[in-house]
C-alpha cells in the first residue's frame, strides 16, 4: 500500500494518534514506508502524516536513524529556539521553543523497551515528531518570540 504525505489543513493531522498495541509486520512495513517517504527530503516523520493514527515516529539524521513506537518525553533540560519546517506544512518555517535535551522512552519495532537521551538536532526532531502524535503542527503551535 502506498500512502501520500498529508498536508495542512488536513484534519487527520490534528488528531491525537493511538497507542500501538500490536507489534508485527504491519508495524515494520509502516516504519519502512515512513523512512522511504522522508528519505532525502526530511529528517523525521510521524505516522499521522501518512494518515495512520498510530504513535510511531522515525528519525533519520546523519547521526541517528531510529523508529520509536509510543514515544514519550520522560525528562528534559534546557531550552532552545529552533526554526523548523515540516513536510506537512510546505513552504512554512517557524521558530519554535524546544527543550535542548530530552530523555525519550518508548519501544522499538520488535516491542523492546527503548530509553534514549537526545540533544541538538535529534532532540528537536523527536519533539517535533511527538507533537505530530498529539495533533500539533508547527502551523498551529504558538511561535517562539524571537524579537
Ligand atoms: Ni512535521
Amino acid at each position: 500500500m502506498s500512502r501520500e504525505i498529508l498536508v495542512h489543513p488536513d484534519p487527520r493531522l490534528l488528531e491525537r494518534a493511538l497507542e500501538v498495541e500490536r507489534f508485527g509486520s504491519e508495524l515494520t512495513d509502516l516504519a519502512e514506508e515512513m523512512r522511504r517517504k522522508m528519505f532525502g527530503v526530511g529528517v523525521g516523520l510521524a505516522a499521522p502524516q501518512l494518515g495512520v493514527a498510530q504513535r510511531v515516529i522515525v528519525i533519520d539524521t546523519p547521526d541517528l536513524a531510529i523508529a520509536l513506537v509510543n514515544p514519550v518525553i520522560a525528562g528534559h533540560r534546557g531550552a532552545v529556539t529552533s526554526t523548523e519546517g515540516c513536510l506537512s506544512c510546505p513552504g512554512l518555517e517557524v521558530p519554535v521553543m524546544r527543550h535542548r535535551e530530552v530523555h525519550v522512552r518508548g519501544y522499538d519495532l520488535s516491542g523492546g523497551q527503548v530509553v534514549i537521551s537526545l540533544r541538538g538536532l535529534e532532540a528537536v526532531v523527536a519533539q517535533h515528531e511527538i507533537d505530530h502524535l498529539n495533533g500539533k503542527l508547527i502551523a498551529t503551535l504558538e511561535p517562539a518570540n524571537t524579537a
